[in-house]
């Protein structure tokens, strides 16, 4: 607040909003870290803010006062869990967001594609070669007007054909190689327009959406489960971290749990920044790292904030007796096991 800006404008008119309230005050526990995130956020680099419908919508205004909201690059829908029937009058509650931001307009891309719907696979892909290969046959029309692209074509089979008045898709060479590799569509009238076959087993499948309902919420027996009770599935994590960075890129997860981003991040081969306040989420990073890469893992890390010393374990002890005793059953492998009552907001 008192350093000022946007910010700090739009939490003086929440706090007119929502007085002092858990809402409130989980904005002003953000606020700062947020203000942070932007700061230590890379050129290239993207922030996706993951919470539930209660509070993304102050989110995002907060996210807009400091990010800016030209910076604001799409919000997400992910379908975290299948539909339950105990909503009483109200519609179920199956989804989470994901707001995404940028620092620059040089933030770091790579297309990301889900699987064609089957459906669609056997309308859109309704021919087959003799091997079985399915495709759909695709205009070779250019889409605007290119008169050095106009000229007659004579194919494999005789024909000669005529380009749309705009001209061909691609140059002579090009439409000769689809040729000899079998990838023309000639027409059944030697006036029609020759076409190309575009192969199912050589598309991307569909450009992702702002829609994800193809990553399930962690099953009750799924291997990756570890009983921590807000983790989050590991594709989700993989996604993200694939989409927006490249390789040897740093990604940081300040509230890491039980560290899905992290171990999604040391798989692709990027550093990792890893943060979390509680010593079972700290000991549960280690374990599944060590699950997943084996124990030479352990050199490429290291942990800041974990008891070191028989003093450093004693203060722990005095000052929280529970974050000690996941520390110190985290020593032996053990895991703490207690009854956790999730409240909703952040995610
Ligand atoms: C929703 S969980 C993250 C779950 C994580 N994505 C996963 O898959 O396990 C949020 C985490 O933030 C941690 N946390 C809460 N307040 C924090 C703070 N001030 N600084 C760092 N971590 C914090 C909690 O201990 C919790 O593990």
């Amino acid at each position: 607040m008192e350093r000022g800006g946007k910010a700090s404008e739009v939490m003086r008119a929440f706090r007119t909003f929502l007085g002092t309230s858990d809402m409130m005050s989980y904005l002003a526990m953000m606020a700062p870290r947020l203000v942070e995130l932007r700061r230590v956020l890379n050129a290239t680099g993207t922030i996706y803010l993951h919470c539930d419908p209660t509070a993304s919508h102050y989110l995002k205004m907060l996210m807009d006062a400091v990010f800016g909201p030209q910076r604001f690059l799409n919000e997400v829908t992910w379908k975290r869990t299948h539909s339950h029937g105990n909503v009483g009058r109200n519609f179920g509650s199956i989804c989470d967001v994901l707001l995404i931001y940028t620092k620059n307009e040089r933030y770091r891309w790579s297309q990301q594609y889900t699987l064609f719907a089957d459906e669609y696979v056997e309308k859109t892909f309704k021919y087959e070669d003799a091997d079985g290969r399915r495709w759909q046959s695709v205009t070779l029309r250019n889409p605007g007007r290119r008169p050095n692209l106009h000229y007659p074509y004579t194919a494999s089979n005789g024909v000669t054909y005529h380009p749309h008045p705009n001209g061909w898709a691609c140059d002579r060479e090009r439409i000769e190689r689809y040729d000899r590799e079998n990838r023309l569509h000639f027409p059944t009238k030697s006036t029609g327009a020759l076409r190309l076959k575009m192969y199912f087993d050589e598309s991307n499948g569909v450009r992702l959406q702002n829609l994800w309902d193809d990553i399930p919420a962690i099953g009750s027996k799924a291997a990756e489960r570890l009983g921590y009770p807000t983790q989050k599935p590991q594709a989700l994590l993989e996604r993200i971290i694939a989409t927006s960075s490249s390789e040897g890129d740093t990604v940081l997860d300040p509230f890491c749990g039980c560290g899905t981003a992290i171990e999604a991040a040391q798989k692709l081969n990027r550093a990792w920044i890893g943060i979390d306040i509680t010593h079972l989420a700290v000991g549960l990073i280690k374990y599944r790292l060590q699950n997943a890469f084996g124990d030479s893992v352990r050199d490429a890390y290291e942990v800041i904030g974990e008891p070191v010393t028989v003093r450093d374990a004693e203060q722990l002890a005095n000052e929280n007796p529970f974050q000690f005793q996941c520390w110190a059953l985290g020593l032996v492998g053990g895991e703490v096991k207690r009854a956790t009552k999730r409240r909703r907001q952040g995610n």
